[in-house]
Parts: structure tokens; C-alpha cells; sequence
């Protein structure tokens, strides 16, 4: 049998961000529980702002076509996401908008139904994100998706990478090694 294939991505699309410091750690967490991990930017899935009539005139954009694909291809998912104002933020909400609609090209529709979910935040801040995570589950439960027990979050994130790109702190890397097993444990 081969090995599970999961996609890992932020929720955030800027160049410094800690959630995809984040998303590489557990990336690498993925392979090394016996995954075969494909860390993907959502920069270079650009969607404009879900809007119907956009939609009803050019449908659904080609990147997101293309991404919704990559879904289809892989067993598992795995996704760093920032918090903002307690809330998931935007580049998330307008992703999985475009990627639950219908493709009208024949291409693979529910890709997000069963399949298995590890969810992670990382903040600047003392709670690491903390709130946004039942909110993400929730949203992705709605769209299909089982999420795998427990989660990761990383406070003070600016400081909490080593030089490898691994958790500095042991503990939080212990955790996030058992989320990426369990994850694994889920697809295989
Ligand atoms: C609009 C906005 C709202 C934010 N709200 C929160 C929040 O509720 N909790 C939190 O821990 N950090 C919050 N932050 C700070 C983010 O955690 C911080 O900008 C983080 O670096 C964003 O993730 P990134 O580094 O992956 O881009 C907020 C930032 C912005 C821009």
C-alpha cells in the first residue's frame, strides 16, 4: 500500500507568515510519521472575492479548478490557519467558498467530502490562535470533512521555530508529531 498523500497549506498568503513556518513543520512532521507531504502556498491559487455574479458570468476560476484537483489527489489534509478577531480568516473562507462549488467541467466535485482534516494556528500571541480552530473545524465538518482528534496551536510564534524549522519548544513538537501520526494513522 502507498503511503497516505497529504496536502499541507496556511491560511495566509504572506511571505513572512508564521503559519506557514507552521505548515512546513508539520509538513515534515507528515513525512516523518510515513507520509508523503505536498506543502502548497495559497499565493499561487489566487481567487478574487466570492461573488455570484461572477461566478454565473466566468465560473469558477482556473486556479481554484486546479487546486480543487490537487484536493481530489490526496487523502488528507493539513492546514496552519491565523486567527483574526477570534475569527477564520479571509483567504480561507474565500478558498473553500470557491472549492465547494460545482467545477461545470467535469471536474472532481466534493472534494473535500471524507476527507481527513489536522488543524493547527499559529499567533504572536499568548493563545496561540486558539479560537479559530472550532471555528475551522466547524466549517470544514459542514463541507465533508472529519477532522483528526486534537490540534495544534503555537503562541509567541515569532519566537517558537528553531533553526531546522522544527517547534523549539519539545513539548509543542511532540504534539504536533502525534497530530501528524494521527493524521496518518486516519488516511492509511
Ligand atoms: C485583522 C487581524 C485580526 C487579528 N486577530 C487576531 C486574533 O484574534 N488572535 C490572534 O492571536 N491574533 C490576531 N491577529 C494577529 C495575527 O495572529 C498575526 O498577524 C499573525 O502573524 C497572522 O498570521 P501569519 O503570520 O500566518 O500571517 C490578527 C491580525 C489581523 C491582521
Amino acid at each position: 500500500m502507498s503511503n497516505p498523500k497529504i496536502l499541507v497549506f496556511a491560511g495566509s498568503a504572506r511571505a513572512e507568515s508564521l503559519n506557514k513556518k507552521l505548515a512546513a513543520a508539520g509538513a515534515a512532521a507528515v513525512r516523518e510519521a510515513g507520509g508523503e507531504a505536498t506543502l502548497i502556498d495559497l499565493n499561487d491559487y489566487p481567487a478574487p472575492i466570492y461573488h455570484g455574479d461572477d461566478e454565473d458570468a466566468h465560473g469558477v476560476p482556473e486556479n481554484i479548478l486546479a487546486l480543487k484537483k490537487l484536493i481530489a489527489g490526496h487523502d488528507g489534509l493539513m492546514i496552519a490557519t491565523p486567527e483574526y478577531n477570534g475569527f477564520v480568516p479571509p483567504l480561507l473562507v474565500n478558498t473553500f467558498s470557491w472549492v465547494s462549488r460545482p467545477s461545470k467541467d467535469g471536474g472532481p466535485e466534493d472534494v473535500l467530502k471524507s476527507k481527513h482534516v489536522a488543524l493547527m494556528a499559529a499567533s504572536p500571541g499568548r493563545l496561540g490562535g486558539v479560537r479559530v480552530i472550532p471555528r475551522l473545524r466547524d466549517c470544514l465538518c459542514e463541507l465533508g470533512c472529519i477532522p483528526v482528534q486534537g490540534f495544534v496551536t503555537v503562541p509567541s510564534a515569532g519566537s517558537a521555530f528553531a533553526d531546522d524549522g522544527s517547534l523549539a519548544n519539545e513539548a509543542g513538537q511532540k504534539g504536533l508529531d502525534a497530530l501528524a501520526a494521527r493524521l496518518i494513522t486516519a488516511t492509511s
